[in-house]
């Protein structure tokens, strides 16, 4: 009986695994098959993508992480007891949660303040989200802690299934920049759609700065970033039987200070035919590029008007000390 359970739930895992594998493969055709040519920077983030992120957010240019720790080191007394509010229970879901280290250091406080609260990360990332359900009990003891890996507003609605109590949202890291504007606005309204009024939002947007330091932080000079956006090449060849040529793209990214995208490329350095699954050949010509994602950069008016416009408050809103990055707090109405 127990044998059969088990090889029951590895029946189940195969099949959701495979479900995975076929979305993966959707969206890479559709992506390559379309002009411009672009990939969903939701598939940097595995194993190899995970660990290139962190380096990256250890490289001197890579700015934003830095800001957002000082803040949540500085302010973390006020931040959270905006959060605790009348110290009511609440589901402390992070949409996108990486390793969690900045969201740990609120978490840290909150448990010395007694909150009652369980943590809900959700990222898209396995592996990420089955290293936290191990190691965060271990750093924060006393952490009540429910992983969920998935897409976002899936995994929301499996949290609404799990607990009734007041939600707190958090988006960090400038996730939200991952959108160009207009569709950050119809996410920040969908999130709205998945909360009650009262629930609350903690999201941090990197601001508009010297086109230089921004541009620099896509372009650092150890070349992290060309290794992260050529992973997900590898990525594809690894998981979907392809032959892209690494060596055949270089990265490409670009900061436009007018509309605050920050964007980046990969350039196919030649003519050339990528064979994917044996089943599907994509052509590149020279100079062809594939978009990779955008980072988009905010301005404060800007994410006061997103807030209103997508049927939050902006309760608080808290700075570094170089004003290059903004935490806000949005309270549902
Ligand atoms: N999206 C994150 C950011 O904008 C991570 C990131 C940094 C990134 N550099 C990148 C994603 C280059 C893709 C390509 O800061």
């Amino acid at each position: 009986m127990k044998n059969m359970d088990t090889s029951l739930m590895q029946a189940g895992k195969n099949r959701t695994s495979k479900a995975k594998t076929d979305q993966f493969y959707d969206d890479v055709i559709s992506g390559l098959g379309s002009v411009p040519k672009h990939l969903h920077s939701k598939y940097f983030y595995d194993a190899n993508g995970d660990k290139l992120f962190q380096d990256l957010m250890n490289c001197e240019e890579y700015y934003p992480t830095n800001c957002e720790l000082e803040i949540f080191s500085e302010k973390a007394p006020e931040i959270c007891r905006a959060i605790i509010g009348d110290r009511d229970a609440f589901d402390l879901i992070e949409l996108g949660a990486g390793d969690a280290t900045k969201s740990t250091y609120l978490m840290q406080y909150l448990l010395e303040q007694g909150a009652d609260f369980t943590y809900l990360p959700i990222d898209i990332s396995e592996n990420v989200i089955s290293c936290l359900n191990v190691t965060l009990p271990v750093t924060l003891p006393g952490l009540q802690i429910n992983g969920l890996n998935g897409e976002y507003f899936d995994m929301l609605e499996k949290a609404a299934s799990i607990s009734n109590k007041r939600k707190v949202i958090m988006f960090l890291g400038s996730n939200i920049g991952n959108m160009a504007v207009p569709e950050a606005e119809i996410f920040c309204m969908e999130l709205r759609n998945h909360l009650s009024a009262g629930d609350m939002l903690l999201i941090g947007f990197d601001l508009k700065k010297n086109p230089k330091t921004v541009l620099a932080a896509y372009n650092d000079k150890e070349g992290i970033t060309k290794k992260f956006n050529l992973n997900l090449l590898e990525r594809i060849n690894r998981e979907l039987n392809a032959d892209f040529d690494l060596s055949q793209f270089d990265h490409y990214p670009i900061y436009d200070p007018e509309t605050g995208a920050c964007k980046s490329y990969l350039v196919s350095l030649t003519d050339q035919q990528v064979n994917i699954n044996g089943t599907e050949a994509i052509h590149f010509v020279k100079d062809e590029c594939i978009f990779m994602e955008i980072s988009q950069k905010f301005t404060i008016t800007q994410t006061d008007h997103i807030a209103r416009h997508a049927g939050f408050k902006p309760l608080n809103h808290y700075f570094d000390s170089r004003r290059w990055f903004i935490d806000v707090i949005w309270a549902a109405e």
